[in-house]
């Protein structure tokens, strides 16, 4: 399938994504939207694909929202069709999702990277939530993943002040799960997510939502979904090839079942 939007390609198990609307520094109009529903559907199901890649440009990650598809909007618009409600697909994704983020990932384009499973940064990323330069705010989870993932106090003056947060401090704040040098994000995010791809499929699947459930439970409740999840695993063909190959010295073969 060729999008218009987007760049897909299969790197052996690893579907590599490259948003792709350079004149518009990525921003995510409602066509990048369906495109990239359309591709993690397909993801998702294709038992060859292991994990995936979401990138951009060197220049931009992407650049928000797009604001010229949003300007004549009112809020009958907005509310009555649920805007951006279609992102929340997105984050329904059960096989793991990388953002490679270099360069510009404002707005829409740094709350698209943290509705992936985690962010590895290039040197040169900036992230940021200029909404409120525009009289908005945050509109596709912003306000709430950036808060959970760096802390109320960066959170809240980075949402009231738009100012950007750069690699560096991003990785400092836990953002990111590592900063590596441009030039070598698309082939480290690549060779990560091969690694990922290389896990027992199941395990993949049960550690993703094992680690979301810390978002959405109490401690209590969440180490209890934890181990029923892991008790689960014992029940896969996989457990016993994983096991039986460390005690034998040998690399796993993986049925996903
Ligand atoms: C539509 C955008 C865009 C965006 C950039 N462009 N960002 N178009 N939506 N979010 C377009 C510009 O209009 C311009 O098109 C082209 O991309 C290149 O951008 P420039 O501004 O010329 O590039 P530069 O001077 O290098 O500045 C880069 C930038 C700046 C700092 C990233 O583009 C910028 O501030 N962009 C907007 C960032 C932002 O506010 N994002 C949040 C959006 S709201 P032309 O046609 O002029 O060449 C959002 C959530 C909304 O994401 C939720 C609430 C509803």
């Amino acid at each position: 399938t060729s999008y218009e939007t987007l760049l897909v390609e299969n790197r052996g198990p690893v579907t590599l994504v490259t948003l792709n609307r350079p004149q518009a520094l990525n921003a995510l109009n409602s066509q990048v939207l369906s495109e990239l529903l359309e591709v993690t559907r397909a993801f998702d199901v294709d038992a060859s694909q292991g994990c995936m890649v979401v990138t951009g440009s060197g220049k931009a990650f992407a650049a928000g929202a797009d604001i010229k598809e949003m300007q004549a909007q009112g809020f009958a618009d907005m509310y009555g069709h649920d805007f951006f409600a279609g992102w929340d697909q997105f984050t329904r994704t059960r096989k793991p999702i990388i953002a490679a983020v270099a360069g510009y990932a404002l707005g829409g384009g740094c709350e698209l990277a943290m509705m992936c499973d985690f962010i590895l940064a290039a040197d040169t990323a900036r992230f940021g939530q200029p909404e409120v330069k525009l009289a908005v705010s945050p509109g596709m989870g912003g306000s709430q993943r950036l808060t959970r993932a760096v802390g109320k106090a960066k959170a809240m003056e980075m949402c009231l002040t738009g100012r950007m947060m750069d690699a560096a401090e991003a990785e400092r704040a836990g953002l990111v799960s590592r900063v590596v040098p441009a030039a070598e994000l698309i082939e480290e995010a690549v060779k990560t997510a091969t690694a990922i791809a290389g896990m027992a499929p199941l395990a993949v699947l049960a550690n993703k939502e094992m680690v979301n459930a810390a978002f959405e439970t109490g401690l209590q409740q969440g180490v209890q979904f934890e181990r029923r999840l892991f008790h689960g695993l014992f029940g896969t063909e996989d457990q016993k090839e994983g096991m039986a190959a460390f005690v034998e010295k040998r690399p796993g073969q993986w049925k996903g079942k």
